[in-house]
């Protein structure tokens, strides 16, 4: 039973709609389809900038500089190192354990061996968050060559952010098309509202524990199917329809059974999602480029029937439709898509937690305890029946 004094707060599972902190980093408007980093449209930046120009936004709240963007460059290329014990722990997880265990277990790894990481003060957490955003695209391509069972490719000091993970990944340099899209699919990921991970990393620096600490648990909420999965799966549907012909009969059968679509649907969005518009655009010239056009058509026409079935329900497809196509596409397996999405939101996760512990309270929501109040009577274990 539930005591007068807990049911003050209005009680919402899983904490839907419950606001519990304030933000100027990004705003998702889901009813308009906009997503905002610091005031600045999703399709201004991709058009206009960079990963690591937008990174440098979300944590400092304006566009940098030529000599802030330079300085910024610069440490995040003296940053993105691995070291050999580093190395050697991918290689050890590389193909038993799931890429995303691998990146949780080397990420706190490489924290547990910093002492800057007990009790840091602000400044040094604003250190280990672009530490973390130097060394997120190493880390992942290193587990994606080792999960592969594929030699280490090191960090090329003279690649952009985006470019030098695609190229350590794999093992080539990315075309201009490529290189574009990777970028923008790792700024459309970089930052969204309160989401799951985002969440974990707040809670865990609340407690004033380290930015490592942080990522590792956002790193471990973005594990979860119902977080970070949904483009592998999206992709294996679109891979099982096969042609744009099979689409009508495979997908209008599985609406019939109201199976959920993977890719379709959104929590906030109830229009077409903008990052799924900007990744649909690439998606397009990539498989036109690489010439796995069919990929690309059959997803167009399975989005053609679910508009026209679904979309008087806003279902729309989500950002996860496009972007494990054109991860397959350009050589990713499905494996990595989900660590490539942590490569994108890491500048998102390290801002949030920055700004919150600049201002921080540790996070204790309650519970509603519907249990027995007793108090019972305490029996002896030989006495029990
Ligand atoms: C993302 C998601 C959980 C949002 O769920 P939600 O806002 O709670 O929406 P609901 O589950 O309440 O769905 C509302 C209606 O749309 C239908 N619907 C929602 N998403 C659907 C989908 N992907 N495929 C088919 N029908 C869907 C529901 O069955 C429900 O129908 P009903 O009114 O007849 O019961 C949901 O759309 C989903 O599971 N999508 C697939 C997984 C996915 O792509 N996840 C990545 C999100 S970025």
């Amino acid at each position: 039973m539930a005591d007068a004094q807990q049911t003050t707060v209005q009680f919402a599972r899983g904490l839907e709609g419950v606001i519990a902190a304030e933000t100027r980093i990004g705003f998702v408007d889901g009813n308009l389809g906009r997503l905002v980093y610091r005031g600045f449209d999703i399709s201004t930046l991709v058009e206009q900038s960079n990963y690591e120009e937008v990174s440098y936004l979300l944590l400092n709240g304006k566009l940098p500089n030529k000599e802030e963007y330079s300085n910024y460059v610069s440490r995040l290329k003296k940053l993105k190192y691995l070291e050999k014990d580093e190395y050697d722990l991918i290689s050890k997880l590389g193909k038993v354990s799931h890429p995303m265990s691998t990146l949780r277990t080397v990420v706190s790894y490489i924290g547990a061996k910093d002492p800057r990481t007990v009790e840091p003060d602000v400044a040094v957490q604003e250190d280990l968050g672009l530490e973390l955003i130097a060394k997120m695209p190493t880390i992942v391509a290193a587990i994606n060559r080792a999960h592969n069972g594929l030699d280490f490719v090191k960090p090329d000091p003279d690649l952009s952010y985006s470019s030098d993970f695609f190229y350590q990944s794999l093992g080539r340099k990315p075309s201009t098309i490529e290189a574009k899209m990777l970028d923008t699919a790792l700024i459309l990921h970089a930052d969204h509202g309160m989401n799951a991970s985002t969440f974990a990393a707040m809670l865990t620096i609340s407690t004033l524990s380290d930015m490592y600490s942080s990522a590792t648990s956002a790193i471990s909420a973005l594990k979860g199917p119902l977080h970070g999965g949904a483009n592998e799966r999206a992709l294996s549907l679109i891979q099982k329809v096969g042609v744009p012909e099979n689409a009508e009969k495979i997908i209008g059968e599985m609406i019939d059974r109201k199976d959920k679509i993977m890719g379709f649907g959104h929590r906030v969005y109830k229009v077409y999602d903008p990052r799924a518009k900007i990744l649909k655009q690439f998606a397009e010239r990539v498989t036109t480029a690489n010439k796995q056009q069919v990929l690309f058509k059959t997803a167009n026409k399975i989005e053609e029937v679910m508009i026209s079935r679904l979309g008087s329900k806003g279902i729309f497809p989500n950002v996860d439709f496009y972007s494990g196509m054109l991860y397959y596409s350009i050589g990713f397996n499905p494996d990595i898509f989900t660590p490539i999405f942590a490569v994108g939101r890491i500048s998102g996760w390290v801002a949030r937690a920055l700004e919150y512990v600049r201002d921080n309270k540790i996070f204790r929501p309650k519970a509603l305890y519907s249990g027995e109040t007793g108090p019972k009577k305490y029996v002896p274990v030989n006495e029990r029946d």
